[in-house]
């Protein structure tokens, strides 16, 4: 039957139907995914002209819909579940992801409180204790999932200025008030831009953040902090949070926090941890001296989405004072007035009112590969980098930019008789050529002024034939 022009959706049988057909699409594509490049070869707007101008007034079939997929949408498409994708932090999803993802559209359930769907909620509860569980986090550790460490780091840094109520921001904002000190935020210089944005979103401006120096592994100096704090201090500055990152976007680098936390504990400063891609690698007990210290942060931000193979977005904030966070974030309409519940609404500890079901995702996911699936998975991938940057340290072309612990890799090629700005000029335009072929993506950074590329292994389908292919790829083209 077809029944576009009444006033229901789609019959329960062609949606079986059609349902099938796209499984096997997708899973045909996973399972074929080396026949694409890597990267697609488009300029802007080559995808646009391909698609309708105008929206469509009367129905079409959903057949039509997907066979456009593969002759609109796939040229232009960056293939990050690629296994030559070993770029910035490369996330993948997985099959259980995948899967769990559906389920939560079927649902299509919003968990802003727990009566508006107590399962959204409780699995969410239930998660958060077995990640804390899996990451070897303090049992008083509450969480909270979001989107992206972006806003978790957003929501954690608007907890540390609600954390000091005699400050009253809540109440009388920060904007042309005499009686409030100007707040300032301290990151090492090798913080994500994410922290940088928090800072400004939340009315601190550019100046709120001041840069820590750090050390020749590029890690936070604890004593280069606290000289900043007393130097604050003297100038009327009010230190508000110390943001340590354990695995940094450049070069994966660990900040202290042992160190940091005691410093941030006597200034009475909250500490907010971010481990966005590097956490995951807690689930491995011979990882477990990264998060040294841990219990001295008041929050935490880890991102599944990035290294433990669930689709985007999926990002954990745990914080040691949820009473916090939710004053700085409660406020509610008579239609959802959650004072009284004596149970957890998560909308009264965010932004966001409304809330996709992710917890669905780590559920499939866990139980599909198991906890040791996951750390066989991860140290897999450690190894495969630990490999890679043997074969750099052995060779006379390239030098190692900075230690691996995980699964980045910095590097770069150093020919005979150039200047360092030659040296860079070549790098970058090596990286160029090696993402132009299409058989492998890698990205760049910088480290004390040198160009330097990157190699993240975090692929759910990268092995070891695809980092030794990797290699002697770049080795060809640097040569030539
Ligand atoms: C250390 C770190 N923190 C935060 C982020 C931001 O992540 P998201 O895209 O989830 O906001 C990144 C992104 O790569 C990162 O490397």
């Amino acid at each position: 039957m077809n029944n576009k022009n009444t006033f229901a959706d789609m019959p329960a049988g062609e949606f079986r139907k059609l349902g099938h057909q796209l499984i096997d699409w997708v899973a045909d594509y996973l399972e074929g995914i080396e026949r694409y490049p890597v990267l697609p070869n488009v300029d802007y707007g080559d995808i646009k002209k391909k698609l309708e101008d105008q929206p469509p007034v009367r129905s079409d079939k959903l057949e039509n819909i997907i066979s456009d997929i593969d002759e609109k949408i796939i040229p232009g498409i960056t293939h990050w579940n690629h296994p030559d994708f070993m770029a910035y932090f490369n996330s993948t999803s997985s099959g259980p992801g995948i899967l769990a993802d559906l389920v939560s559209s079927g649902f299509n359930v919003n968990g802003m409180a727990w009566h508006t769907c107590p399962s959204a909620t409780e699995l969410e509860e239930r998660m958060i204790s077995w990640y804390r569980k899996i990451f070897n986090l303090p049992e008083n550790f509450w969480g909270i999932v979001y989107d992206t460490a972006s806003t978790s780091s957003l929501h954690a840094i608007a907890a540390s200025r609600e954390y000091n109520p005699h400050l009253k921001i809540r109440e009388k904002g920060m904007a042309g008030r005499n009686d409030l000190p100007r707040l300032r935020v301290y990151a090492s210089e090798h913080a994500h831009f994410s922290i940088d944005k928090a800072v400004v979103t939340l009315g601190l401006g550019i100046e709120g953040i001041r840069k820590i120096p750090s050390d020749d592994k590029f890690r936070m100096i604890p004593g280069a902090l606290k000289e900043a704090i007393e130097e604050d201090k003297t100038n009327s500055w009010l230190p508000c949070c110390v943001v340590a990152t354990v695995g940094t976007t450049s070069s994966t680098s660990v900040d202290p926090i042992d160190e940091i936390g005691t410093i941030s504990n006597e200034e009475e400063i909250w500490l907010h941890v971010d481990a966005a891609y590097a956490g995951t690698a807690a689930i491995l007990p011979e990882k477990q001296w990264m998060f040294k210290g841990i219990e001295k942060a008041d929050s935490l931000v880890i991102n599944p989405h990035k290294w433990m193979f669930t689709p985007v977005d999926f990002s954990l904030l745990f914080t040691k004072k949820p009473e916090v966070l939710k004053r700085a974030f409660s406020l509610s309409a008579e239609y959802l007035d959650t004072s009284k519940d004596e149970v957890t609404n998560f909308m009264d500890y965010g932004i966001q009112l409304g809330r996709r079901f992710r917890s669905l995702k780590p559920w499939f996911i866990m139980r599909y590969f198991g906890v040791e699936g996951l750390q066989n998975r991860i140290r897999e991938h450690i190894r495969l980098a630990k490999m890679f940057s043997e074969w750099i340290e052995s060779s006379d072309d390239f030098e190692l930019s900075a230690p691996v612990d995980f699964g980045v890799v910095c590097f770069r090629a150093i020919p005979k008789n150039l200047s360092e700005g030659e040296i860079n000029s070549f790098n970058e335009k090596l990286i160029n050529k090696i993402n132009k072929t299409g058989k492998l993506f890698l990205s760049h950074t910088k480290l004390n002024g040198k160009f330097i590329l990157r190699i993240c292994i975090s692929g759910l389908r990268t092995e070891e034939e695809h980092v030794k292919n990797a290699w002697k790829l770049i080795n060809e083209l640097s040569k030539e």
